[in-house]
């Protein structure tokens, strides 16, 4: 085979908003070793670096091809140099060797066991690794003076940096569920985040509530929160409340991407028990079907003598009006990047200002309605691309 055969034409579109990115990803090589130095360039806080590093890792994934020549990469938006010479390694040689260095530095791994503490940021961590602390135990052992979250964070460190599977998604969901129902009969909860988009395993669970009738959603959280709390269902949880009413700098423009809803940041208690109860209660049929099987087998594992029956669990609740849900799910379904590409185009491509709550036009200085989120890709202009295929 003549090598202008090998070469396949790529093409895709500049932002990840326009662009079908699924799961399946068939340039991991290239993607892991990117996403490794995005992830680095993150803990430095160089969030610039890390955004151009995921940009061209999002663009690799959306190829529907293994990547095999430099040629392939001509016409590819997002690759500058530094990302075609980490590509061109790879390569000829099989390997990054600038993401492995970082993988086997003394400081990339010590800003990763520091940031994977909840509660812990990037300029946290770092200002420990300048007082000798490299790892959690050395932590443990320091004495610092830590607040609430990073406590919990360290407590529960080994259950939070476990995946949730899709099984202890649903069975949260169904305690969620029930909190929801008792607190506010009417109210509705939808799934966000990575499990919406078909991810199967999550660092946490992110869920968003509202009420069909405008107003009905207020002060919800503090209600949930403590029914679950008096239900022993919350090891940990932080509640802000809606700041989005008092804001001075418009709702469409917050100072950075967070947003204002009422909030509360979770570490949930799971017991062996509720996760056996969901999969029962969820599907009853479904013990002929080897893939259940399967899920009770491992259940069993992890409930075994010696073991503690339950596990701490990252979950996220937001609560947002009727009127703006559109834009909450959408804000919280992410990807991340795709979030950022979604503003990005918004910005500098329709003039408008996009974020969790609305969407505003600048041009015809009005908000842009919208009851869904098919809606909101209509007024960007956008092709609408489904959860599934916004794993930028
Ligand atoms: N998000 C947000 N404000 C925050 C935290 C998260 O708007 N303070 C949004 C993110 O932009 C993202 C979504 O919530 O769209 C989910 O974030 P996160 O749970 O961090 O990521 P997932 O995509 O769910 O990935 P994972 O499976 O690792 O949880
Ligand atoms: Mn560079
Ligand atoms: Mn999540
Ligand atoms: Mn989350």
């Amino acid at each position: 085979q003549t090598e202008e055969a090998d070469v396949m034409l790529l093409s895709v579109p500049s932002y990840a908003c326009q662009r079908k990115t699924t799961l399946q990803n068939h340039n991991s090589v290239f993607t892991d070793a990117l996403t490794l130095l995005a992830e680095n360039a993150e803990m430095e806080d160089e969030d610039g670096r890390g955004v151009a590093f995921r940009r061209a890792a999002a663009v690799l994934k959306a190829l529907p091809k293994a990547v095999t020549s430099m040629k392939q990469l001509n016409g590819l938006p997002c690759l500058g140099d530094h990302c075609q010479r980490v590509i061109r390694d790879i390569l000829e040689n099989g390997i990054s060797s600038e993401a492995e260095a970082t993988r086997q530095s003394e400081r990339y791994n010590a800003l990763k066991a520091l940031t994977g503490i909840f509660g812990v940021g990037a300029k946290t961590a770092d200002r420990w690794i300048r007082d000798g602390i490299r790892s959690v135990a050395m932590l443990r052992d320091s004495g610092h003076a830590l607040n609430r979250a990073q406590l919990a964070g360290l407590q529960y460190y080994d259950d939070i940096n476990q995946p949730v599977t899709r099984a202890e998604a649903d069975a949260i969901g169904d305690i969620v569920e029930r909190a929801v129902a008792s607190v506010l009969p009417g109210a509705q909860i939808s799934l966000t985040g990575g499990f919406r988009r078909g991810k199967l395993t999550g660092h946490d669970v992110d869920f968003l509530i509202t009420h069909p009738e405008e107003g009905r959603e207020e002060g919800l959280m503090p209600k949930v929160v403590s029914w679950l709390d008096s239900q022993g269902f919350l090891l940990y949880q932080k509640t802000m409340r809606n700041s989005y009413l008092e804001s001075k700098d418009g709702p469409a423009r917050p100072p950075s991407s967070m947003d204002r809803f009422e909030r509360c940041f979770s570490i949930f208690k799971l017991t062996t028990e509720q996760k056996q109860e969901a999969l029962t209660a969820e599907a009853p049929t479904e013990s002929q079907h080897p893939e259940s099987q399967m899920k009770c087998g491992e259940l069993k594992e992890t409930g075994h003598a010696g073991h503690k029956p339950w596990r701490a669990v990252r979950v996220d609740l937001v609560v947002s009006p009727i009127s703006q849900f559109a834009f909450a799910l959408l804000g919280w379904t992410g990807s991340k990047l795709f979030e950022r590409e979604l503003r990005r185009w918004a910005g500098y491509e329709k003039a408008m200002s996009l974020s969790s709550h609305a969407l505003y036009d600048n041009v015809q200085k009005r908000y842009l309605r919208a009851a869904s989120e098919q809606e909101i890709f209509a007024h960007l202009g956008l092709e609408y691309i489904p959860p599934a295929e916004r794993n930028a």
